[in-house]
């Protein structure tokens, strides 16, 4: 793109070289106009001379008296223009020369014509016009000779040669100093515009600045924005095959030499001291599962609160650990937290208040002051320990969950030009409900110190714009999805999160029959019985004590699948300090035991409850041994539970139950689908799924697989990393902009 100054310089130095061409071309023929012009007049002298001593002349030869010519001779010979004056006689003698009659001059070299004749010599260097007028006086034929110096012509045509280029050379200074003049004053009202745009672009548009000109200028630098606009639409992502190597090229192409750094509460490792030794647990976390496939394809620091009884005795001097223990492949560095500290940031603020502010569960909120300063406190640990873990002053941070709602800004603050992604793994709630909250403006303030914000679902985007537009002065714009506040622009975007493809825990796992056997070999339970597993934490928000009424409606209903049916519990133990997760502990067993006495038997127990932890191999192996897979959450911002049973059933059979109130749902519409809340629909929906044929299940399970390898979180990250990728390019062009703005200011 050409702006204007510089097309008006370009034209302007074009004018002065075809100036220059036109003087070139000029020179010699001025020369030669000069030439022709000098000399006409030279012989018009001449003649003017002859008719005036031409009677005197004829007058002396006639009387004979030749003497008197000396003193005509003479008098003409004044002039200075005149070199010399003569007469040639009619035998040839030049006769009576003035003083300065060449020596070298004769008559000889006079034409001898009947008219006036001339001609040029060269005498000492001089050009000399010789004019030959005849004087005829009886029979004699003489001749008047007027010898002109011509050397004044050379002298004339070089002063107006030295005055065409002088002239020239005035014209071009001219012209130059007026096209500075322009560029100068074009220079300027464009970098005004500049910088309007360029503060409109930061603010989204909200700039105060005077209304800009609407000059070619402003549409030059809007065309350049606009180009930028075109690239900020998401572009397609469905073609590519999502790998980790995919992903891998992704970060090496977009981003060449970006360094990865990842933010989150839990981390993905953790050591704990037992009877045997140290032992390493992968946490019940569907936030790990998603990030840990993510960083071990691309390298980089996880920064993670050190939860584990061991994780201090395993971490090096700069509490570093290379991670996965058995093929390292990043850093894992722990972040240590007091008990107290603890329960202000993780139990109460993030556990007891916005976990279910976020989460439509009917807990109520708890909101303390103590436990909003720990979580203050702790976001600038993590934001500090952030710092300290870059090597590079514009890293990729990725920052995890509600537990991190300050961060983006403390991170920002510390590196202004990191590109922070934020990810919010839970729903967002609306704006009135959000309302609730007494630090609303603080929380939002925090997350839109991101780049890029994400949520699961374009619904959960929106309560989030809502949310903005209600409690914060703010530009939203909804056809880029950004949310400007301060002059710093936040994109926020939903990219459904996913897991792996396949699998990591699928690798090793007996065959599905196998699996089949050995569990209900291991549960005591017939071989032929039918299975349904429900795995998570122990939360309220999965519908656990709902998945079992339904059981227990189902069995109410349809007797005949008692002692052919079992409904199997995994609940992994959660922020079991909490009065409300140790309740629905106690409320769930309760429930097991009711619903067992009702329709148990000596031999038979419907509702299986196991409360511990399970490695994913573990659960894998129920999953593949299950024909069922009920996810019932009351509200959940994806579920990740779901696409693993899905990911784990190569053998496309079973059946999936999901609640309609999980981001999963929008992706796997071949699931049963089913209102949590309504255990009549979810018992009739499980006895569907036991009496679904093989045809069926296998059809609508090989849709699922086929989305969730498609949609897997390779592709998750990768969308969000091209998002990057748009933003850090956005961000380079305007800080050109501005920088060649305030070279043009320093200048001025
Ligand atoms: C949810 C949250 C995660 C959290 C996970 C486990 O999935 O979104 O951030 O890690 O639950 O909870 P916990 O409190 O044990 O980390």
């Amino acid at each position: 793109m050409k702006s204007l100054p510089m097309r008006i310089a370009k034209w302007s130095l074009l004018a002065l070289a075809v100036v220059a061409v036109l003087g070139l071309a000029i020179a010699p023929f001025s020369r030669s106009l000069i030439e022709q012009w000098s000399r006409s007049d030279v012989v018009a002298r001449s003649r003017l001379v002859y008719n005036s001593i031409q009677y005197p002349v004829v007058r002396a030869i006639a009387d004979g008296q030749l003497n008197r010519l000396d003193s005509i001779f003479e008098g003409v010979a004044l002039d200075e223009r005149i070199l010399a004056v003569g007469l040639c006689n009619d035998a040839g003698e030049l006769v009576k020369p003035t003083r300065l009659m060449p020596k070298t001059f004769s008559c000889e070299k006079v034409a001898r014509s009947e008219s006036e004749s001339f001609s040029s010599i060269i005498n000492d260097g001089r050009r000399i016009l010789v004019g030959a007028f005849p004087i005829v006086e009886r029979n004699h034929r003489d001749y008047l000779i007027v010898l002109h110096d011509l050397s004044f012509i050379d002298a004339r045509s070089g002063e107006v040669q030295a005055f065409v280029v002088a002239a020239l050379v005035a014209i071009t200074v001219v012209i130059a100093g007026i096209a500075a003049i322009f560029v100068v004053l074009m220079l300027r009202g464009w970098m005004r515009s500049l910088r309007f745009a360029v503060e409109e672009a930061r603010s989204g548009g909200q700039t105060s600045a005077a209304p800009r000109a609407k000059t070619l200028v402003d549409n030059q630098i809007q065309k350049l924005l606009h180009d930028i606009e075109i690239d900020r639409m998401p572009i397609s992502t469905g073609q590519v095959d999502w790998s980790p190597k995919a992903l891998q090229e992704l970060l090496h192409n977009l981003l060449p030499g970006a360094e990865v750094l990842i933010l989150s509460n839990r981390e993905p490792y953790i050591h704990n001291r037992e009877s045997t030794g140290i032992a390493v647990q992968t946490p019940a976390s569907g936030l790990v599962s998603a990030l840990e496939p993510v960083i071990r394809a691309c390298g980089g620091t996880w920064i993670a609160h050190g939860s584990g009884n061991a994780d201090r005795e395993t971490v090096d001097a700069d509490d570093r650990i290379a991670v996965p223990p058995d093929e390292p492949a990043y850093t894992l560095r722990r972040v240590w937290i007091t008990d107290e500290e603890q329960d202000g940031y993780y139990y109460g603020l993030a556990n007891e208040g916005l976990w279910p502010l976020c989460h439509i569960a009917f807990v109520r909120p708890q909101f303390r002051e103590a436990d909003w300063q720990a979580y203050e406190a702790i976001n600038e640990r993590f934001a500090e320990a952030v710092a300290q873990e870059a090597r590079t002053e514009d890293p990729i941070v990725l920052v995890q969950d509600y537990h991190f709602a300050l961060a983006p800004r403390l991170i920002r603050q510390r590196l202004p030009k990191a590109t922070i992604i934020t990810f919010w793994h839970i729903p967002w709630p609306n704006a009135e409900t959000f309302g609730i909250c007494p630090w609303k403006e603080k929380i939002i303030d925090g997350l839109l110190g991101s780049t890029i914000l994400g949520f699961h679902t374009q619904f959960h985007c929106n309560n989030f714009f809502e949310t903005v537009d209600r409690f914060v002065e703010s530009r939203i714009d909804r056809e880029h999805a950004t949310v400007t506040v301060g002059g710093h622009e936040t994109m926020v975007r939903p990219y459904p999160i996913s897991i792996e493809w396949p699998p990591k825990a699928l690798a090793g796992q007996p065959s599905v029959e196998a699996c089949h056997v050995e569990v209900r070999r291991s549960l005591g339970l017939p071989a032929d019985v039918k299975l349904a597993v429900g795995i998570e934490r122990f939360d309220y928000t999965k519908g656990v004590l709902d998945r079992m009424r339904a059981v227990d409606t189902l069995l109410t209903r349809e007797p005949q699948w008692k002692e052919k049916f079992v409904f199997l519990q995994v609940a992994a133990p959660t922020r079991s300090k909490l009065a409300t997760y140790q309740s629905l502990q106690s409320e769930a067993v309760a429930l097991a035991d009711e619903i067992n006495a009702r329709h148990g038997s000596a031999t038979w127990r419907p509702v299986e409850l196991i409360i511990r932890h399970h490695e994913s191999a573990e659960v894998f192996k129920l999953f593949r041994a299950a024909d069922i897979c009920i996810v019932s959450s009351l509200h959940d911002g994806m579920n990740l539970v779901a696409k693993e049973f899905v990911s784990s059933r190569d053998d496309e059979a079973g059946v999936l139950v999901l609640s309609s109130f999980t981001g999963a749902s929008r992706e796997l519409s071949e699931a049963l689908i089913v209102n949590p809340y309504d255990a009549e629909d979810m018992a009739s929906a499980v006895g569907i799924a036991l009496r679904m044929p093989d045809q069926e299940q296998r059809e609508r399970m090989r849709l699922m697989r086929q989305q969730v390898r498609e949609s897997n979180v390779y592709r998750w990250a990768g969308r969000m990393l091209i998002d990057a990728a748009r933003s850090r390019q956005r961000r380079h062009i305007l800080d050109i902009a501005e920088q060649n703005q305030r070279q043009d200011f320093e200048g001025a």
